[in-house]
C-alpha cells in the first residue's frame, strides 16, 4: 500500500487587484466594514483571457515545474470548481490537454470545500494503486456568479487557482495522514447559485445567509479538526500549522484559537485573496511552503466549510 505524499505546489493569481476602496466607489460599504468584519483588504478579479481553465493550467504547469517532473508522468487530474468555463467537458480534461498527462481527468462539486474532497478522492485513488501521481486542483471564477449589486456576498470573494502534485510514497513516509468529508443537504439553501444549463430563469448568482454559515462554519469546523487528529492519535499541541478555507478571518482566528495555535502557525490569505472558494487552500498552502515556513516533517491540519453544506478536513505530514 502506499501514502500520498506532496511533490510539488503551484497557484494562480489574476493581473487585476480591486481594493476595498475601489468597491466602495460603487457600492455602498467601506474599507472598515469589509476590513472589520472579514479581514478582507483586497482580491484579484480574473480579466477575460484568465478562464477557470487558464488558471488551472497555469497551477498545474508551476506545480510540476517545481516538483521537477513532466505532465506525461500524471496520470489523473482532479479540479475542484464551481465555476468551470463549459458545463464539459470537465476542466480537468483541458488542463490534461495542456499538460500532456495521460490516464484520466474529472472535476468535483464541493463549493468551498471542494479541495478537500478532491485531496480525499486523489489519496483513494493513490492509496488503492489506481493512480500513482495526480494532479489535484482547486480553480474559481466567482466574480463570474457575484451580483456586483449585492454588498453582502460581492465584496467577500475573488478568483485565482492553486495546485497541488501527489505521488505514490511509502506507506509510513511523509504524506496524507487522513481526510474527513461530510455533508448536509438539509443546509442547502443557507449558500447557493441557482441556474442549470440551458435553465433560462435562473439568476446565476452567489446567495448567502451570511449569519447562519457562520454559525455552523465554527462549530463543524470544530468537528471535523477533531475528528482528524482523534483518527490518528494525535493532539492540537502536534499541529505545527494550520491551513484553513479563506472564509473569513474571524472564522479563521476561532479556529485558531480553539486549537491553541500561536497566529503565526496560522496561514493567511484572506487579507489578500478574499475567498477564493476551492481554490483558497491550495494557495495558502503554496504561499506557505514556497516561503519556507512550513517545512519538512511539519504536520499540517486543513479544514474547509462552503455550500451544501460540505465540510471537512485533512491531516498531513510535510
Ligand atoms: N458593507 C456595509 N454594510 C454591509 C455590507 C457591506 N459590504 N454587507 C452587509 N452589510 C450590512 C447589512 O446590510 C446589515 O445592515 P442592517 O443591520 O442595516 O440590516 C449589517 O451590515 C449587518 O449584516 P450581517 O449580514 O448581519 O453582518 P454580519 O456581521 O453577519 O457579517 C458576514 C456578514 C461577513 C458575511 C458574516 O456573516 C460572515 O462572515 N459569514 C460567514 C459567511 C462566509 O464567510 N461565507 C463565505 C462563503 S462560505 C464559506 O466559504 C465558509
Amino acid at each position: 500500500s502506499f501514502r500520498s505524499s506532496f511533490l510539488g505546489v503551484g497557484t494562480y493569481l489574476p493581473e487585476r487587484v480591486v481594493s476595498n476602496a475601489a468597491l466602495a466607489e460603487r457600492l455602498d460599504t467601506s474599507d472598515a466594514w469589509i476590513r472589520e468584519r472579514t479581514g478582507i483588504t483586497q482580491r484579484h478579479i480574473a480579466g477575460p483571457t484568465e478562464t477557470c481553465t487558464f488558471m488551472a493550467v497555469e497551477a498545474a504547469r508551476q506545480a510540476l515545474a517545481r516538483a521537477g517532473v513532466s505532465g506525461e508522468s500524471v496520470d489523473a487530474v482532479i479540479v475542484a470548481t464551481a465555476t468551470p468555463d463549459q458545463a464539459f467537458p470537465a476542466t480537468a480534461v483541458r488542463v490534461q490537454a495542456a499538460i500532456g498527462a495521460g490516464g484520466f481527468g474529472f472535476d468535483l462539486s464541493a463549493a468551498c470545500s471542494g479541495f478537500i474532497y478532491a485531496l480525499s478522492v486523489a489519496d483513494s485513488m493513490i492509496r488503492g494503486g489506481a493512480a500513482r501521481r495526480v494532479l489535484v486542483i482547486g480553480s474559481e471564477v466567482y466574480s463570474r456568479i457575484l451580483n456586483w449589486e449585492d454588498r453582502a456576498t460581492c465584496v467577500l470573494f475573488g478568483d485565482g487557482a492553486g495546485a497541488v502534485l501527489l505521488g505514490a510514497g511509502p506507506a509510513d513516509g511523509p504524506g496524507l495522514l487522513s481526510t474527513h468529508l461530510h455533508s448536509d443537504g438539509s443546509f442547502g439553501d443557507l449558500l447557493f447559485v441557482d441556474g442549470a444549463v440551458g435553465l433560462r430563469e435562473a439568476s446565476g448568482c452567489l446567495q448567502m445567509n451570511g449569519r447562519e454559515v457562520f454559525r455552523h462554519a465554527v462549530a463543524k469546523l470544530a468537528g471535523a479538526v477533531d475528528e482528524a487528529l482523534a483518527a490518528n492519535g494525535l493532539s492540537y499541541a502536534d499541529v505545527d500549522w494550520l491551513v484553513p478555507h479563506q472564509a473569513n478571518k474571524r472564522i479563521i482566528d476561532a479556529m485558531g484559537k480553539k486549537l491553541g495555535l500561536a497566529a503565526e502557525r496560522v496561514v493567511v490569505t484572506v487579507d489578500r485573496h478574499a475567498n477564493t472558494s476551492a481554490a483558497s487552500i491550495p494557495l495558502a498552502f503554496a504561499e506557505a511552503v514556497e516561503d519556507g515556513r512550513i517545512r519538512s516533517g511539519d504536520l499540517v491540519l486543513m479544514e474547509a466549510l462552503g455550500g451544501g453544506l460540505t465540510w471537512g478536513s485533512a491531516l498531513l505530514r510535510m
